[in-house]
Parts: structure tokens; C-alpha cells; sequence
């Protein structure tokens, strides 16, 4: 499958058409970025990792029936996907307490959430993705009722297949972001499941092996990507 011209550039990830117009291309860069952008850099072979560990979560969750937006792998950095129209919430699922909830509720990092939480985010970047609840989701028409329902039952199901996948795999999953798209009359799992939306933490160690690295000047970005690469796909990439 060719790419045709370039549909849209966000910060981590192209999307091109293809000669089909049901079909995308989404194609995975190093650049990274925190703080709505105002932090910027870049992680040797970050796109080849999201694209690969993007491609096992969504073919494990297809394996358990969640309908996802993706195809197949095309390449090192290229992904195949259904065209969707992109629901403008961001969904967040947590386990433990880290990131903007420790703030929020001024607690530590690594309290075990007593069962998982979900929250909602705007999706606008000139707005720096607020915080919205339901009433917000209805007033402003972002998704239906039902379609909020099937957002979030997929987004705790979603979370346990993930859960208990890296656990055997010595990563707990502190948190994630999702994004869904509708797509001939279906909610899609969209966007990308990776380093740089999820929370993961070491198991024996609890040492971090995601974008928080990056985030926080930790150090051993790439070499926690590249753990994750093993851990997950099964090789270093
Ligand atoms: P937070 O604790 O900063 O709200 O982040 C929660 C989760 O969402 C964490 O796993 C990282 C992910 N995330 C994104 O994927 N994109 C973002 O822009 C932000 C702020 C967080
Ligand atoms: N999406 C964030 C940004 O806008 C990055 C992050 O914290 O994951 O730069």
C-alpha cells in the first residue's frame, strides 16, 4: 500500500492517504515532545518502537474483541489503519496514582488506585487538553451517550487485557491515554498504545521505563524504550 499525500502532521506521528479513502497510513517519528510542545527532542528509534509495540496491543485486543482502527504493520515506522473520525476526548486509564492525578490530589506517586479510574480530556492542543467531565462531553456534542458508554467500557477492558499482558512481563501499567475514532457506524480503539502513552513501571524495581524519562530529564530514554521493545515485541529494535 502506497502513501499518497500527507493528511495531517501531529507532534509524534504523520497521517497519509492511500489510494483507498477507508485506509490511512500512519507513520511513527522520533520527534518527541512534552508540556503541550514547549519541551522538544528526539529518541533514536522511538517510531520504530510505537509502531511495533502499537501493532501487538492492537492485535492481542482484537485477539480479546476489541474492535481497533488497525490493519497491519506496513513497515519499520508505517502502520495501516481504518479512516476514522477522531473523537476530540482523550480517555486516561489509571491504576496508580502518578503525573498530573498525584498533583491533582496532592499525593505521592505509586499508590495503588483500590480499582481503576478513567478520566476525560479535551482533545485541543491551543487549549492545553482540559479536564472535562460527562455534562461537558453532552453540552459540547463530543460523543453521544451511548458512545460514551462504549468508550468507556472499552477503555477499562482495554486497560485489564493490558494489565495482565506486561504483568506477566514484568511492566505494570501505572496509566495510558486512549483515543477512539468512529468508523462506519463503529467506535474504534484508535491512535497509538506505546511508551509515550502509557505509564509503565518496572515490577521488581519500579523503575520507570517510559516517556516519563523524557519528560523529567531522567536519563536512559532510549535504553528504557528499548527495554520496553524487548519486554514486549521480543526484540530490541
Ligand atoms: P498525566 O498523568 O500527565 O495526566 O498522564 C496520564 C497518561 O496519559 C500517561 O500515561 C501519559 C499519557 N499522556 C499522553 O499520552 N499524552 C499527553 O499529552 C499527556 C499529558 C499524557
Ligand atoms: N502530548 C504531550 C505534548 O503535547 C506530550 C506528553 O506529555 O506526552 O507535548
Amino acid at each position: 500500500m502506497e502513501r499518497r499525500e500527507l493528511l495531517y502532521e501531529g507532534k509524534a506521528k504523520q497521517v497519509y492517504r492511500t489510494a483507498d479513502p477507508d485506509l490511512l497510513i500512519q507513520h511513527f517519528k522520533d520527534d518527541a515532545t512534552a508540556f503541550n510542545a514547549q519541551k522538544r527532542g528526539t529518541i533514536a528509534s522511538k517510531g520504530i518502537i510505537n509502531n511495533r509495540t502499537s501493532e501487538v496491543f492492537f492485535k492481542l485486543l482484537e485477539e480479546h474483541g476489541v474492535a481497533t482502527h488497525f490493519v497491519r504493520r506496513l513497515s519499520d515506522r508505517d502502520m495501516l489503519i481504518r479512516s476514522c473520525d477522531i473523537v476530540k476526548i482523550e480517555v486516561v486509564a489509571r491504576n496508580i496514582i502518578a503525573g498530573s492525578l498525584a498533583k491533582r490530589l496532592g499525593r505521592p506517586e505509586g499508590e495503588l488506585l483500590s480499582e481503576p479510574v478513567l478520566e476525560h480530556y479535551l482533545k485541543d492542543d491551543a487549549l492545553g487538553d482540559p479536564m472535562i467531565n460527562d455534562w461537558h462531553i453532552r453540552v459540547l456534542r463530543l460523543a453521544t451517550a451511548p458512545e460514551l458508554q462504549t468508550i468507556n467500557e472499552t477503555a477499562l477492558k482495554v486497560n485489564a487485557i493490558l494489565r495482565e499482558f506486561l504483568d506477566a512481563r514484568g511492566i505494570v501499567l501505572v496509566d495510558m491515554k486512549l483515543e477512539f475514532g468512529r468508523h462506519q457506524g463503529k467506535m474504534l480503539l484508535a491512535d497509538e498504545i506505546c511508551p509515550d502513552t502509557c505509564r509503565f513501571w518496572d515490577k521488581a524495581t519500579s523503575e520507570k521505563l517510559d516517556k516519563d524519562r523524557f519528560r523529567r530529564d531522567l536519563g536512559g530514554v532510549e535504553e528504557a524504550y528499548q527495554e520496553v521493545a524487548r519486554r514486549i515485541c521480543g526484540v530490541a529494535l
